[in-house]
């Protein structure tokens, strides 16, 4: 790859991976990604992150290209220890001999567990506070733990009114562009949005207390460089980034419901679009998402901006079926806020389903709207009025939060 120089001696030296479809191992991105990596030529040239082990290869040829065929480190910043980031952080070391090696404290310990024969790295610790003189530069750092890692951090070069934040504000996007000026606005804020949901939501909280964090500090950031994607270029950019991770965070209402469901012949589909009649004559946008026909974290990307969440399966050995299971198990864990829930499903003898359902949904903290709906093998007219008058009540439910 080619380094791009994105500000004076700043080159992005990082890799595109167009083919990644499977993100971090469990979400989607259609749309591949790349791992931002930025070298530093200051008196200690200085890489900040690195890529995934297999374009440890293109990085080599883009510090090379940045260093004009006479490659040196002489420090790493490892922002993140995530394999995407720092997969080859050990070949980049043995092959540089870098003077010093700079991580948080918790970057401290995923590295020594990652990198097992680190004993005799030159290590150095930087705490929230610490800076570090580059040459003219300096590069100061911010802890964000779990925004989404332990080892999470910041670095930021006030020089250049620069910051590079890691997997924060990130976007899983493959292209040869490297800003996000140089593509769709919309398409953009879409990726972003998918990003969030996927890896960031559970952190919410730790989002505003960073964002605050940042505002406190007064950093003048007019480049904001996320280790996934594009790179915000300006001050309206950067807001734009800002702004918008602290709308994400805090989750607000909107006029939207998302229905989940599976089915086995075709009851608890009938169902669902019944429901969906009851919450569209109550003005709410709603989208029905098969489990068999959407991937989780497409689920996840629809739950995420919805105010609820109406989840529908039949009962199979007495409990649920099995991908409905696995889109609760992954929506539990990225821990929605602020959510109505709502459950209804077929059964043919026992009719487990929509007490599961229910405990499911209520344990991830949702306010259930009841009655749910249950019907034994085919709805008759009495079970489509049932799931209309659910709907109905579930969207005069999200319009009652909406106002509030
Ligand atoms: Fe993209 Fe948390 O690594």
């Amino acid at each position: 790859m080619k380094p791009v120089e994105i500000k004076k001696d700043i080159f992005w030296v990082g890799a595109v991976d167009w083919n990644s479809r499977d993100f971090h191992g469990y979400s989607l991105s259609p749309r591949g990604t790349t791992y931002n990596a930025f070298l530093v030529k200051d008196e200690k040239i200085t890489l900040f992150d690195t890529v995934k082990a297999e374009f440890h290869d293109e990085l080599l040829c883009s510090i090379a290209q940045a260093c004009e065929g006479s490659p040196r480190l002489d420090y790493i910043v490892v922002n993140h220890l995530e394999p995407d980031h720092a997969g080859c952080l050990d070949r980049i070391v043995e092959r540089f001999h870098p003077e010093k090696i700079f991580c948080s404290p918790m970057g401290e310990k995923a590295l020594r567990s990652y990198y097992h024969h680190s004993q005799d790295w030159p290590l150095e610790i930087v705490p929230t506070g610490a800076s570090i003189k580059i040459g003219k530069r300096t590069v100061q750092f911010i802890e964000t733990r779990m925004l989404h890692w332990p080892d999470n951090m910041i670095s930021y070069i006030p020089e250049d009114k620069i910051a590079f934040s890691s997997d924060a504000f990130g976007q899983n996007w493959a292209s040869n562009e490297r800003f996000v000026d140089e593509v769709d606005s919309h398409a953009l804020d879409t990726a972003l949005g998918d990003y969030y949901a996927n890896i960031v939501l559970p952190y919410s909280p730790v989002v505003l207390k960073v964002l605050d964090q940042l505002a406190a500090m007064k950093l003048d950031i007019d480049m904001l460089c996320p280790d996934h994607g594009l790179i915000w270029r300006g001050h309206e950019a950067v807001a734009h980034a800002l702004d918008t991770y602290r709308e994400y965070a805090l989750q607000k209402p909107h006029k939207k419901a998302v229905i989940v469901y599976d089915t086995m012949w075709h009851s608890t589909e009938k169902m669902a679009r019944a429901i969906c009649d009851g919450l569209s004559d109550e003005g709410i946008s709603v989208r029905i998402m098969s489990v068999k026909h959407n991937h989780h974290s497409a689920i996840m990307r629809e739950v995420f901006d919805a105010s609820a969440v109406l989840v529908g399966s039949p009962t199979h050995n007495n409990g649920i079926l099995p991908l409905v299971a696995d889109v609760l198990t992954y929506m539990k864990g990225l821990r929605p806020q602020n959510k109505i829930g709502a459950a209804f499903g077929s059964f043919g003898w026992s009719g487990e389903c929509v007490k599961i359902l229910t405990e499911q949904l209520s344990g991830m903290g949702m306010e259930m709207v009841e009655p749910s709906v249950k019907v034994k093998n085919l709805p008759s007219h009495e079970t489509y009025q049932a799931c209309y008058e659910l709907g109905k009540k579930v969207g005069q439910a999200i319009n009652a939060k909406v106002a509030a």
